[in-house]
């Protein structure tokens, strides 16, 4: 009997990827994807604990899908990922309509859960998923998410990831090989390794020797996340000058700009740390992208703090940020601090960081006009069928105006008009097709 499998996936590039893993291993038990949650045997939930807003989306669903379980007791309900692992048997009490919860260093053992009575497998230990090796069924036929490591050692003080993904592993380096070889293969044009901290990666080699080891398959381009500053080495920006596959952009969590805030954060760099990588990075690597996270809001952040961020952001000049107002999690040390602020505090806080950066990302964009760009074609635009949209290799989003072929060719475009959120160009190589 053939069955079908929905999947709602929330929060970071890590749930991504294990959701397409959690397909991949259910294809392989003859599940096929459904077009809906009405039309699946099975619905699984890939949650997000990282903050508050994240597990309400989830709850909210959770509580719609409680009626469709009603009406079909065959339906089965799993939730995996970061709010199952926090949650435990909790969750089932709370909501008992759920067959099983799974936490995210065991979605390796789903195809087993599915058909046993076993209600809960939250067991932390990474070195089984680390060792174990994916078909995952991938979003994208040109770019890839590739894992290199689970877990994280951080212990950040506002995180609940080290307490959800558990120790840090690292993959051994000829898996990977082997992973990224069979997607250049099948036409992969672009991978993405994935980690908490990508910078730890330790296996029979570190992390730089991995990068280079990729750069010999016949990978185009290659990007990692997440980075710490901590842990971003002079090595590694060595790598990003010299290796061909490796793309120009480096997303590296900035938090705060007061370093009495990044202490109680424990972060473990000071602003003037992070400063030091930046400008390294700038000088080696011209024209490199850097973008940011930053927490709005800790415990105790002052007038004084906050204002540090905000000077920090117009001295550094990022490319992006995702900035978030702090979430106290249960079971965080920042959860116990004295000091929390008001919601309405935070939100002032957040949308003048947010409203400074506005006014930087445009002038950084703009500084793009008239540059020729080589962009990774992705398709065609969802707003305008006339025009392609790509990449660049900073990771900035080009609409082009260009014949011939589509998703998964390079094009050198030169970039003709800058927005907030992408840019547009004409394909100078088109043309040349042409004459
Ligand atoms: N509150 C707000 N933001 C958080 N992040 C992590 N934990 C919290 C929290 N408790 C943010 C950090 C991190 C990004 C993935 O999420 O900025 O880099
Ligand atoms: Fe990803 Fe962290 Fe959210 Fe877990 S809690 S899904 S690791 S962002």
């Amino acid at each position: 009997m053939r069955r079908a499998v929905f999947i709602y996936t929330y929060g970071c590039q890590m749930n991504v990827h294990d959701s397409e893993k959690i397909l991949g291993l259910l294809a392989e038990k003859g599940y096929s994807n459904a077009d809906s949650p009405e039309e699946a045997d099975l619905i699984v939930f890939n949650t997000c604990a990282i903050r508050e807003k994240a597990e309400q989306k989830f709850f909210s669903q959770l509580g719609r899908t409680k009626m469709l379980k009603r009406k079909r007791g065959d339906l089965r309900i799993a939730v995996t990922g970061c709010v199952a692992q926090e949650a435990g048997e909790k969750l089932l009490r709370k909501a008992p309509f759920v067959d099983f919860i799974m936490g995210p260093q065991n979605i390796y053992r789903l195809p087993e859960a599915v058909s046993s009575d076993r209600r809960i497998d939250i067991e932390e230990n990474n070195s089984g998923i680390a060792l174990r090796e994916f078909s995952a069924d991938r979003q994208s036929r040109l770019k890839a998410w590739v894992s290199i490591m689970y877990g994280c050692d951080n212990f950040c003080s506002y995180c609940i990831v080290p307490y959800t993904r558990g120790r840090e592993v690292s993959r051994p380096s000829s898996s990977i090989l082997a992973e990224v070889k069979d997607l250049v293969a099948r036409g992969y044009k672009e991978i993405t390794l994935l980690g908490q901290n990508v910078n730890s990666y330790r296996s029979d080699m570190g992390f730089v020797d991995l990068l280079q080891k990729i750069d010999q398959t016949d990978i185009e381009r290659v990007r990692f996340v997440t980075s710490h500053p901590r842990d971003f080495s002079t090595d590694l920006i060595g790598a990003i000058s010299e290796l061909r596959s490796l793309c120009e952009h480096v997303h590296l969590p900035l938090q705060s700009g007061s370093d009495r805030i990044l202490r109680l954060m424990n972060r473990g760099y000071t602003f003037s740390d992070y400063k030091g990588k930046v400008d390294a990075m700038r000088s080696k690597v011209p024209g490199i992208a850097i973008t940011t996270d930053i927490i709005a809001g800790f415990p105790g952040e002052t007038e004084k703090d906050h204002a540090d961020t905000v000077k920090a952001l117009k001295e550094i000049g990022f490319d992006g940020i995702f900035a978030f107002k702090f979430s106290p999690k249960k079971g965080t040390k920042a959860h116990e601090m004295k000091n929390q602020l008001d919601e309405t505090v935070k939100s002032i806080r957040l949308n003048l960081i947010l409203k400074v950066q506005e006014g930087i990302t445009y002038r950084k964009n703009k500084m793009l006009e008239g540059t020729v760009q080589e962009i990774l074609i992705e398709g065609p635009s969802e707003t305008d069928g006339e025009m392609l949209v790509g990449r660049t290799r900073t990771n900035k989003i080009v609409t082009v105006k260009t014949s011939g072929e589509g998703a998964g060719s390079f094009r050198q475009v030169k970039i003709d008009r800058a927005r907030l959120h992408s840019l547009s160009g004409v394909s100078i190589d088109s043309k040349l097709d042409r004459v």
